[in-house]
């Protein structure tokens, strides 16, 4: 099968097509032929050199953690899914491919008005943001403060909070306002003078924070609210002395089914960026590095 891979730690040019052996589902398996993955600073950093706990050293390796496709193997054992079943889902590493084998159990049905390139980057983002706000608890009457909020998981996030009730005040520079504002965000632009600029928007105060940027983002963030009710999706050396909270919960397609309804009953708009054939997942990366823009970039796989 193609797959997008690196053999050695680097910058994006290191990410190339290659060939790999087409993988077999096991028990309690399914394989997907890949039609879409998304990309995410996740896979940049494993490119970069970080190997996620408990995945092994070799090389060469294929990144991507979310994907949707086709089913057209199941293992003995597995009963939910049947050849020919269109499906989304997750997995640590693998998904810049033709074929991703997973447990059952990371894969959910995609419904048939999501497209292909919505529904390969729609898990990963989304759960995320699902996951900080159940630990926040923002809901009716708060006012909760997005950093980096035009991002995949800051799209998910200020419309999740927006359907619970909440406030949202969203950051992002100045051309992404606009979108901003369509999601249901008050924007305000990050940079110099940040914490004044949300003080003006949210008179009543601010209740919680997710905190997708770092560095003064979570500065300021702890300036306007208690640490723990903060979470942070990128300052994970700091959040403990600071006794501010990170990601605990787990992806679950139970998770993703709830979202993946969401987006088809028009409650939870999914911008793709830009998408990228396989072959060209090095320019993806590049794209994703550079910090900037609105939603998801993919990978599509003919
Ligand atoms: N995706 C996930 O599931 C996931 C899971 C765990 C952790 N994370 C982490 O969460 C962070 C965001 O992830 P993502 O997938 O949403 O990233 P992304 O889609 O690549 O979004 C990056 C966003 O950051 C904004 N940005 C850049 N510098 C900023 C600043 N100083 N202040 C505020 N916004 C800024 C950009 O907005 P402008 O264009 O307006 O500059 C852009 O929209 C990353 O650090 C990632 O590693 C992500």
């Amino acid at each position: 099968m193609k797959v997008a891979a690196f053999s050695e730690f680097g910058g994006p040019e290191v990410l190339r097509a290659m060939e790999m052996e087409t993988p077999e589902a096991g028990g309690g398996q399914v394989r997907v032929r890949v039609r879409a993955a998304g990309v995410q600073p996740f896979d940049v950093a494993v490119r970069q050199g970080w190997t996620p706990p408990g995945v092994s050293g070799d090389l060469p390796r294929v990144p991507g953690n979310e994907f949707a496709g086709v089913v057209d193997q199941v293992g003995a054992g597995v009963t939910g899914f049947a050849p020919g079943d269109e499906v989304l889902g997750f997995d640590l590493l693998g998904c810049y491919a033709e074929y991703v084998v997973v447990p059952a159990e990371n894969v959910t049905p995609k419904p048939a008005g999501m497209s292909w390139e919505v529904a390969g980057g729609f898990t990963a983002g989304t759960q995320t943001a699902h996951i900080a706000l159940e630990q926040l608890g923002a809901g009716e009457g708060d006012t909760l403060l997005v950093h980096a909020a035009a991002g995949a998981v800051g799209t998910a996030a200020v419309q999740l909070a927006r359907s619970r009730g909440a406030v949202v005040i969203g950051t992002a520079r100045q051309e992404n306002h606009d979108y901003l504002r369509s999601l249901g965000a008050v924007p305000v632009a990050y940079g110099e003078g940040l914490e004044e600029r949300v003080r003006a928007a949210a008179p009543g105060g601010v209740d919680a924070v997710l905190d997708g940027a770092g560095g003064e983002a979570l500065d300021v963030s702890l300036r306007l609210v208690k640490p723990e009710r903060i979470v942070t999706l990128v300052e994970h050396g700091r959040a403990a002395e600071l006794g501010v909270q990170t990601t605990r919960g787990v992806r679950l397609a139970s998770r993703l089914a709830e979202l993946a309804e969401l987006h088809v009953r028009g409650a939870l708009a999914w911008h793709v960026r830009r998408a990228y054939p396989l072959e060209r997942a090095a320019e993806a990366h590049r794209e994703v590095e550079a910090r900037h823009g609105r939603g998801k970039v993919v990978l599509t796989v003919g």
